[in-house]
């Protein structure tokens, strides 16, 4: 979810306030993601590396955090949304900890959309404490084993990421699980991110061939992977 600082500081406001519209863009996310029947969203909304920010934007999306937290659960769960938030959680303050435990436990035997947003994440951060939790059990290291440590382990790998703000790059999101997704840039700032946006990213998506290291041809008569329709979007 790039751009809001930029989006904001075109509008001449803090950049908080470009979070804060970021935060509606997501809600609005979720609705698009429950109406058109996708099973998994996956959000990053505050990477390993954003600690290095000035301390008030840090603070800032602390706040937002909490404050959203305290304002949409009781709604994404009665909507059936199941809510997790992959990351280094120590390193937040024992409140935000117990709200993320306690939004996580509420909303764990809901069915409908999955909801993960990253916070305090980082792929390599996700690789190396998989790995740290394999070696700590004594269990071999398989691809299998270490999918299955993973902080994102309950949902697929996501068939298509997004990424807003014009940046083409993966920042250090997914990297063990975007082996084989289909990637996607757009240029809007995450808080201009509209619903022909999205369109536009699902379209290019079921335009194109996932052949999972095979060749075309092999595709149609034995698929590598149940992969159609689109299941899980980050
Ligand atoms: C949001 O966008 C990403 C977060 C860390 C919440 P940015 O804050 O990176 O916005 P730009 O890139 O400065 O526009
Ligand atoms: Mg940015």
């Amino acid at each position: 979810m790039d751009g809001n600082g930029r989006w904001a500081k075109q509008r001449y406001l803090p950049r908080l306030a470009g979070h804060r519209q970021g935060l509606e863009k997501l809600r609005e996310l979720v609705r698009w993601c429950r109406h058109d029947g996708v099973q998994a969203l996956t959000v990053f909304a505050f990477s390993s590396e954003n600690w290095s920010r000035p301390a008030d934007e840090v603070s800032g999306l602390m706040g937002l955090l909490a404050r959203a937290l305290e304002r949409e659960v009781g709604e994404l769960d009665r909507a059936g949304v199941r809510l997790h938030f992959p990351g280094d959680r120590l390193a937040l303050s024992g409140e935000l900890q117990q709200q993320l435990a306690q939004a996580e436990q509420r909303t764990a035997a809901n069915r409908g959309l999955v909801l993960n947003v990253c916070f305090n994440y980082g792929g390599r951060w996700d690789v190396v404490q998989a790995a740290q939790q394999l070696a700590a059990r004594g269990e071999p290291i398989t691809e299998a084993s270490l999918s299955g440590a993973l902080a994102l382990a309950h949902v697929p790998p996501p068939d298509l990421i997004i990424r807003t703000g014009g940046e083409q790059r993966l920042s250090n999101f997914l990297l063990w699980q975007a082996a084989y997704s289909e990637l996607y840039f757009s240029a809007a700032l995450w808080p201009a991110f509209d619903r022909a946006e999205f369109d536009a990213a699902l379209a290019a998506y079921a335009q194109r061939e996932r052949r999972f290291g095979r060749v075309s041809e092999q595709l149609s008569d034995a698929p590598a992977e149940p992969v159609q329709p689109l299941r899980a979007v980050a």
